[in-house]
């Protein structure tokens, strides 16, 4: 069956990766992205694709119900992939409610729009909540977040996660809508927005500015290749189970600071620095309020039953990482002026 697909978030940094993935793998499917362009939402990262004649954009709040049942009528929407969110845990620090009407009420708009228009049989149709690992809180040193983890947000940002979870659970159980949830570790790759881990390092060791290290630098990530997530995506929309939740991740922990110190040294390499120059910015600040010790995911589900695993191993995927931003300063400049120097000045200055 030719699908509609509804990806929302389109133009952030997964949603971009799950996007140019349907768009050229599926060309008798449409696709249409559905974003807001806040700050963190790019059109520059779809360019190679946004030509293509099966891709359609619709620049929309998720807040707007009324916009959201406009675009299922005007697109003939068969399917969800919900990624549209609010997504970084400082922020949500900084403003919670923020967190609450995009993640939470913008999510249980799509729900409400999809259970009107899709009644008559839902049995034809997807509902896909694409969802965080930190939804579970935080692992001490040992154990794994599985699937039937119980859920304990640390943050507003996994509250409002694990709440948007619990709606779309809710839905399948009390309307019957087919849904889809996968929770997955912390991603990295191009396109990543440059006030998260990864790719805010990468540009302050471009730069020569202070690396800020939070806390003791121990806390631990499970860190996945986004386009990685972006294949497990499909293989959960396509083969998943109905009704069920996915965990993704690619069984690669660090601990920040030792994930920091090999940043330095493939930077260094790169960018024909002495060895042990770009370490010397590592600065300790002060921790995050709040902030979960370590998470890891299994993904023993995902790994046998639907056959999905990573396709490159960290270093390759790192390393695939910095050759994009050393070649994409353009991206890198576009991203980084304007808004986002006032949000790096208020983050930073007093830690
Ligand atoms: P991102 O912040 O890079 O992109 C979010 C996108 O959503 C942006 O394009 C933004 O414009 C759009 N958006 C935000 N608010 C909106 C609104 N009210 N209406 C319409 N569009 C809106 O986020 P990301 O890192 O690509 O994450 C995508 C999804 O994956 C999120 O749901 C997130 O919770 C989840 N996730 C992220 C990670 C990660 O490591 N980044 C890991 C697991 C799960
Ligand atoms: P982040 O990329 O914000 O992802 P998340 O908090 O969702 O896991 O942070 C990853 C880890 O890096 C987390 O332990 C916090 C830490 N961190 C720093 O030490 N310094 C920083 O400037 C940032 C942004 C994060």
């Amino acid at each position: 069956m030719s699908k509609k697909i509804l990806i929302t978030g389109g133009a952030g940094f997964i949603g971009s990766h799950v996007v140019r993935l349907f768009v050229t793998k599926y060309p008798e499917y449409n696709i249409i992205n559905l974003d807001a362009l806040t700050y963190a939402g790019n059109l520059e990262n779809l360019k190679d694709i946004e030509d293509n004649s099966n891709y359609f954009f619709e620049r929309i709040n998720i807040l707007d119900a009324e916009a959201i049942n406009n675009v299922f009528e005007k697109h003939g929407i068969t399917d969800v992939i919900h990624l549209a969110a609010e997504s970084h845990v400082d922020r949500s620090i900084l403003s919670p409610l923020d967190f609450v009407y995009t993640n939470i009420i913008g999510t249980v708009n799509l729900l409400n729009t999809a259970k009107a228009k899709w009644a008559a049989n839902f049995s034809n149709h997807i509902f896909y909540h694409v969802s965080t690992d930190e939804v579970y809180g935080a692992l001490g040193d040992t154990g794994f977040f599985t699937e039937t983890t119980s859920y304990h947000p640390n943050s507003p940002y996994s509250a409002s996660k694990a709440s948007s979870d619990h709606f779309v659970r809710a839905y399948a159980e009390t309307y019957h809508l087919q849904t889809k949830i996968s929770n997955c570790s912390n991603n990295y790759g191009p396109n990543h927005f440059p006030e998260k881990l990864i790719p805010l390092f990468i540009n302050n060791i471009i730069n020569k500015k202070p690396l800020p290290v939070y806390g003791d630098g121990k806390y631990t990530r499970d860190w996945l290749f986004v386009k990685d997530h972006a294949i497990a995506i499909d293989t959960v929309f396509h083969k998943g189970e109905v009704n069920e939740t996915y965990n993704i991740g690619g069984f690669n922990e660090w601990k920040n600071i030792d994930l920091i110190k090999l940043l330095c040294t493939l930077m260094d390499e790169k960018l024909g620095r002495q060895a042990g120059e770009s370490e010397q910015l590592i600065t300790y600040v002060k921790d995050r309020p709040g902030h979960d010790r370590r998470y890891a995911i299994d993904a023993t589900k995902i790994n046998t039953k639907l056959g999905w695993k990573p396709s490159v191993t960290f270093e390759q995927g790192l390393s695939l990482t910095i050759d994009w931003y050393l070649q994409n300063t353009e991206w890198l400049q576009h991203v980084t002026s304007g808004a986002y120097q006032n949000y790096y000045n208020e983050m930073y200055s007093n830690r």
